[in-house]
């Protein structure tokens, strides 16, 4: 039914069909319950709490990225990815005892996650692009990629601007945001798309 498709949508869910569970728990992340929803193709697909569906149906077998994943944001989004079943993770910065930090949060969330850590100056071309050559060569592929790395630069009105601190920002949120960008879609279009699972 049109309008319906979605499967974060408003469900017109037919009966469940005998034997079929509508609800139960995720075994791919126990702590979350699922229901099933029918979709616009034949199949059925699992929705977390009625609205993560094609997110966690495809992490658990996907390869993400994060970029300014020693703190803050980065790191928050890193740690989600894995509460949400991600299993291999890449994640980049300039902290390496920030990366570490992460690496150890993420193996207390699960300890079968596959946590690959890489320091890199996003700026530097040449670092970035080796980093996705370790990434490419331990996982194979790359599904996600949240580049959150940046250089807050100082507080200040234009006038007393320190005009390294403009540079800085300039090489790193820009630069460096898009040289990370460049090598994941170069990555992320001479791949195979993911499938749908059908469980
Ligand atoms: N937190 C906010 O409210 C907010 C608001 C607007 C914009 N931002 C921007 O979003 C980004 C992330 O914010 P946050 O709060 O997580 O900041 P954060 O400082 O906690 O995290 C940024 C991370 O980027 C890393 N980084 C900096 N330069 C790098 C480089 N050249 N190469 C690799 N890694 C580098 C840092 O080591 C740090 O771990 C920043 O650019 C920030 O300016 C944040």
């Amino acid at each position: 039914m049109r309008g319906a498709t979605a499967p974060w949508g408003r469900p017109s869910a037919p009966p469940a069909r005998t034997g079929e569970p509508i609800c139960g728990v995720n075994p791919h992340n126990p702590e979350r319950t699922f229901s099933r929803r029918p979709f616009n193709n034949p199949s059925h697909i699992w929705t977390c709490q009625g609205t993560r569906s094609y997110f966690t149906l495809f992490l658990n077998v996907s390869v993400a990225l994060v970029t300014g994943a020693a703190s803050g944001i980065g790191q928050a989004i890193a740690l989600a990815f894995i509460r949400e079943s991600c299993r291999r993770i890449i994640l980049i910065d300039l902290n390496s005892e920030g990366l570490q930090e992460t690496k150890q949060l993420a193996l207390e969330i699960s300890s079968e996650v596959k946590v690959l850590i890489c320091p890199c100056d996003i700026s530097d071309e040449a670092a970035v692009n080796k980093v996705m050559e370790t990434g490419m060569a331990k996982f194979g592929r790359l599904d996600y990629a949240v580049n959150c790395a940046g250089f807050p630069g100082g507080f200040a009105k234009t006038a007393e601007y320190v005009i390294e601190d403009f540079d800085r920002v300039q090489q790193v949120n820009v630069r460096g945001t898009w040289l990370c960008m460049k090598a994941q879609i170069q990555q992320m279009t001479k791949q195979t798309p993911l499938k749908p699972h059908k469980y």
